[in-house]
């Protein structure tokens, strides 16, 4: 699909069906997130595919609002591997490892998308209890996770956080 159709047409999903995702599908989203650019290509992100029973079980323990994905993913940095220039007389302190795991994860998210796999992208958590959950390494910072899966048959947009985008003279300033 054209990518702008794409972006069109996405909504986030909180209505999956069961059906598994295929593990080929799943291999093609991680390449399409390897392939995405990051700070002086350092790639930090690393990338937890949650999908046995026991590691769903504790994703819904936690109180993450998973809306029953059979596929969940969770999207990290390693803080030790982004960028960062401490002490940088130039420009502002700064590391790169939030941004980086992002536009992996977007990159993730619309080639999901272009296999007709659905997501809603969640920040509802609490990092710590993540990082106990999963046994995550100190350095191992939690950004995102993903409930992925193909949308139920009564799926449709949410009413009321899908539909209103601003207008662009709100959100842009040409200079
Ligand atoms: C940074 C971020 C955090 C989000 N966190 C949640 C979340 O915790 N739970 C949820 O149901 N949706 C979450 N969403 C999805 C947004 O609510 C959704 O993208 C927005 O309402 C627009 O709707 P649409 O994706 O259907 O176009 C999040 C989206 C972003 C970008």
């Amino acid at each position: 699909m054209e990518f702008f159709e794409l972006a069109k047409n996405r909504y986030s999903e909180r209505l999956f069906d069961q059906r598994p995702v295929e593990q080929e599908k799943i291999d093609k989203i991680l390449e399409a997130g390897r392939l995405s650019p990051t700070a002086a290509n350092l790639q930090p992100q690393h990338i937890y595919v949650i999908q046995s029973e026991e590691a769903l079980e504790k994703a819904r323990s936690i109180r993450v609002s998973h809306f029953n994905a059979p596929l969940m993913i969770l999207v990290c940095y390693d803080a030790d591997e982004a960028w960062s220039n401490p002490g940088d007389e130039y420009y502002d302190e700064y590391n790169s490892g939030e941004q980086d795991a992002t536009i992996v994860a977007a990159t993730m998210m619309y080639e999901a998308e272009e296999l007709g796999v659905h997501s809603v992208w969640l920040r509802g958590f609490n990092s710590k209890n993540v990082a106990e959950a999963f046994d995550l390494p100190e350095n191992m910072i939690p950004v995102m996770m993903f409930s992925m899966g193909y949308p139920d048959e009564e799926s449709e947009p949410h009413p009321k956080l899908h539909f209103s985008r601003k207008p662009l003279e709100d959100t842009v300033t040409f200079l």
